[in-house]
Formats: C-alpha cells, structure tokens, sequence
C-alpha cells in the first residue's frame, strides 16, 4: 500500500545545463513509471530549471537542504516558501553530511521539517548511525533520538508529508551497502518507533527510504524487504543507465522466490 519512491540526491554535483539535460534523459526514459514515485534533488542553482524540464514527466523536484524560516534577515539560506515558489515539492532535510560537516542538530533539523510542512512541502528526513555508534551498541539509541527529536511536535497528519531515509553513514559513498537484512532489520525499528511515537497508522503509511551505496546490482533485494519502501541514491544517481534501472527495480510481484 506504500507507493516506492526512488530518489536522487545529487549532492554538490553539475551545473544548469548537465542537470537539465540529465532530467530530460530520465523523463523520456521513465515517462512510462507509474508505479513509483521519482523524485530528484539538484543543487539549488538548478532547481528552477530542473522543474521546468521534469514538466510532464512523473519527476518531481526536490532541494537538498533548506532553512526554518520563511522570509528575514538569514544571508545566504533559502526557505521553503521559495523553494515552492519556484515548483519543488519538498527537501531532503537532516542529511549525515549536513549533521556532520555543518554540524546541524535534532533540534534544527525539526524546525525544517515543521517549516516544510508549514510550506506544504513534503520532508525527506534523514537519520543513520555512524560505524564507532552502531559498533558500540548505540546504533538504536541514536536512531531512536533522531526519530524522536527530529519529528518533535508532528500531528500523525502531518506525517503524510514526512518521508523517511535511513542512511547508515558508514554506507554512504562507500561502496559498503547495508546488507539487505540490515537494513530491513533498521528498517523495521524504526517502524516501531513511528507506532510509538504517533500510531499504527502512521507507521503503516510512512514510507521508509534506504539510502548508502544503493546501486543497479543491489536495488532489487533492498526493495524486496517489507519495510523497505524505496531507495535514495547519491553517486549512482548522476548516472542515467544507473538511476534509470534502480527506478526500475524488479517488482516484487515478478521477483523469483
Ligand atoms: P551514495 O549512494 O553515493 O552512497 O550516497 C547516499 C546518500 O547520501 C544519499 O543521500
């Protein structure tokens, strides 16, 4: 009952011109994917462009990052407001890099997530453990405090607007996947953390993104997994080939048993 949703995070890479033309190869080459959503996130430079040339194409378009505020005396930041202004339809917000290079906190990561929703934007919010974490056994305590902190205040209806990504960091750029059982195994923790904190419902709704080395090779056993709703890709998804066979994954009603 969980529509896949497969997602690109091009993190700091192409300009203008290698982004529109990336988007016009995905849209001529997805234009006949009904069964997932596709979503990709340019750097904000591109942003305008990239919504004009996904127009049509199931591709919607979503920035990296944004600021909790919608209008002010903030010098560099973009809100959400302008993000909708200009046609995305959400954010990644709480990404590992921007939890660790730019040393961003639960707290503020939950002012982005509110002010998205408050835009009517949807969040793609991110959460994961470090290797030293989940080595010394604090894997489900970290996840439980981002969950926990970072969805602070959210109505179960708000949560309609909320995906989830669990990016184990020490799979992000790595080569290293989370084997398929890992992840389903986060996966479903953090379903039960969704129960906890709202209800059964929302757990059953959310959709819960796997994010760390995804590739062509693996995305089929990853989406085999019940928890795993669908999958998002940093370095493969700069690849057309690449990005195009993991949104076409195998479906699990063709996979064989
Ligand atoms: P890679 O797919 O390059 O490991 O990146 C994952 C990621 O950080 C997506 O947000």
């Amino acid at each position: 009952m969980r529509k896949p949703i497969i997602a690109g995070n091009w993190k700091l890479h192409k300009t203008v011109n290698e982004s529109r033309h990336l988007i016009q190869t995905l849209a001529e080459n997805l234009k006949d994917v009904t069964d997932a959503e596709i979503v990709v996130a340019p750097v904000f430079t591109a942003l305008e462009s990239a919504v004009a040339a996904a127009k049509g194409s199931p591709i919607a378009i979503a920035a990296q990052n944004c600021y909790p505020a919608s209008s002010g005396a903030f010098t560099g930041e973009v809100s959400p407001t302008l993000l909708k202004d200009i046609g995305c339809t959400g954010a990644i917000v709480g990404h590992s890099e921007r939890r660790q290079l730019f040393g961003e906190s639960n707290a503020f990561i939950n002012a982005k997530v509110q002010a998205l929703l408050a835009a009517g934007l949807r969040a793609i919010f991110c959460i994961g453990e470090t290797l030293e974490e989940r080595e010394s056994g604090r894997m489900y305590d970290i996840l439980t405090g981002q969950v926990k902190e970072g969805l602070a205040g959210l109505t179960p209806e708000d949560m309609d607007k909320v995906v989830v990504a669990y990016e184990p960091v020490w799979a992000i750029g790595t080569g290293k996947t989370a084997s398929d059982e890992e992840a389903e195994e986060a996966h479903a923790f953090i379903r039960g953390l969704l129960q906890g904190i709202f209800n059964e419902n929302v757990a059953d709704k959310t959709p819960i993104l796997y994010g760390g080395s995804v590739k062509p090779g693996n995305v089929d056993g990853l989406m085999a997994q019940e928890d795993i709703d669908g999958v998002l890709v940093g370095g493969a998804s700069l690849v057309a080939e690449d990005f195009i066979r993991i949104a076409r994954f195998q479906r699990s009603e063709t996979v064989q048993q």
